[in-house]
Order: structure tokens, then sequence, then C-alpha cells
């Protein structure tokens, strides 16, 4: 029997994304999205409430990094989640590393193992205490030990987390169970 269910962010897995920016003082700091994700080849958006320090920091500098939460940064992912940059520097706190992306005027954070780095393309109030970036990738770096012997991203090395809203938990993506483009084609 089907039942009827509130209206809510339902859809998943939601990616656990680490947004890296600076302010006008060069302080770095970093949040926690899970509205967001790939919406083009080499363009990525975010939903992001108005009010937020990043969101001030986007307008700012149009640039921000993007950097895939794992198994391993999970505390700090959450951490980057639950305390705002209007009221601490977070990578003092957590004694975070980071260096300034080589295209763009915001913070990789040296501790995540995949990151990107993104200008901003338009930003737009959603008419709801939020806004909606979307931004061009114009550089993804990896550290090696995620990466196969082609340079393909290893997601069993890299060990993503994915936020479960339903049940506020954090789960680590799973195993292969099939072949894209292919599996379907059994049914031709
Ligand atoms: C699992 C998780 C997912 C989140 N996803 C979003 C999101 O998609 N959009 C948003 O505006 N805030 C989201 N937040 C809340 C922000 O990360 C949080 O308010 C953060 O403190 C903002 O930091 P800032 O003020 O330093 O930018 C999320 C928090 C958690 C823990």
């Amino acid at each position: 029997m089907l039942k009827e269910l509130k209206t809510r962010p339902i859809i998943a897995p939601q990616p656990v994304l680490i947004v890296g920016t600076y302010d006008a003082d060069r302080v770095a700091d970093a949040m926690n999205v899970a509205w967001g994700g790939q919406c083009w080849d080499k363009y990525v958006a975010l939903n992001i409430s108005s009010n937020h320090k990043t969101t001030e920091n986007i307008r700012n500098n149009k640039a921000f990094t993007l950097h895939i939460a794992d198994v391993d940064r999970m505390e700090l992912a959450d951490y980057f989640g639950l305390v705002s940059g209007h009221k601490e520097h977070k990578m003092e706190h957590v004694h975070a590393h980071t260096v300034k992306g080589k295209m763009v005027n915001a913070p990789l954070i040296e501790e995540f193992t995949l990151a990107m780095e993104c200008l901003v393309v338009s930003m737009d109030d959603n008419g709801d205490g939020g806004t909606r970036v979307v931004a061009e990738v114009v550089r993804t770096v990896a550290d090696d030990s995620i990466l196969d012997e082609n340079d393909k991203v290893d997601f069993s090395r890299l060990r993503p987390i994915t936020y479960d809203s339903e049940q506020h938990l954090y789960r680590k993506v799973g195993q292969a169970v099939g072949r894209a483009f292919h599996d379907g084609a059994a049914l031709k």
C-alpha cells in the first residue's frame, strides 16, 4: 500500500560536499552542503542559505572550492556543517591546513583527497531564503592514494560518504552492483 509522505528532501543519495571560501581578510571558511552536485559536465550547483558566511564569501569572490567528504574525514565534515564562520574561525579550531587554489581565490583544504576549484557563473535568490549558485569547475586535484593506474578516481579508495536526511546519518557509498550504459541493454 502506498503511503503519502510530507514533501521533504528525500532524493538519495545526497552528497557531502565541503565548500571552501575566503572572507575579505583571507580567513578561510568551510561549510557542509548536501543540496548540491554536478549539473553539466564542467558545472556544479549549490543550494545554500543566503545568510551563511559561505554565501557572503562566494558573493564577494565569485569563487569557491569543493571537496568530497569521505569516511576518514566524516567528523571534520560534520563539524563544518555545525558551526558558522560568522561565529568561529573553523580552520584554526580544528587545525585544518589550507592553501590558496591555483585558479581561484578560495582555499583548498589539504585534509581532503579530492577537490575542485570553481568559478561562479550565476547566483540567484530562490525566493525562500536560499541562493542557487552555478559554477564552472576550472581545476580538479586528487591525492594519488585514491587513483587507479589510469588516474581515474577509484571510489572504493576514496570512500565518499552520503547524507541520509531521513535518519540524520552519514552512510558510506556502497559496492558496485552493475555496469552503467551496459546492463540495461539486456532489456533492449
Ligand atoms: C549534513 C549537512 C548538510 C548540510 N547541507 C546544507 C545545504 O545543502 N545547504 C545549506 O544552506 N546548509 C547546509 N548545511 C548547513 C551548513 O553547513 C551550516 O549552517 C554551516 O554552519 C554554514 O557555515 P558558514 O556560515 O560558515 O558558511 C548542512 C549541514 C549538514 C550537517
